[in-house]
């Protein structure tokens, strides 16, 4: 069972597992950024849209929630025609 748990993803994009993130916490990463550069959780195709609240919710378990810091991330981007730019279209 124990085998098994190591083996959860919690970052599928970089295939960073629940083992991998709660050894770098236990380390002494206390951000999001800490575990992002020690694992490149939050780095993959999806830029951490899938991973960041669980990674975000495997730091404040483990610490006094007080000593987290916010973190800034990038939504991913896509690719936008210099049209849609010129007449303002959110969408
Ligand atoms: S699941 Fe972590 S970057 Fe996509």
């Amino acid at each position: 069972m124990a085998e098994q748990d190591e083996q959860v993803y919690i970052c599928r994009c970089e295939e960073v597992t629940r083992e991998e993130i709660e050894q770098v916490i236990r380390d002494g990463a206390i951000t999001l950024a800490g575990v992002k550069k020690r694992t490149h959780a939050g780095m993959g195709l999806c830029q951490g849209r899938t991973c960041r609240r669980l990674i975000a919710n495997m730091l404040a378990c483990s610490r006094d929630p007080a000593q987290i810091l916010p973190s800034t991330f990038r939504p991913p981007v896509r690719t936008v025609r210099i049209d849609e730019i010129a007449q303002g279209d959110e969408e």
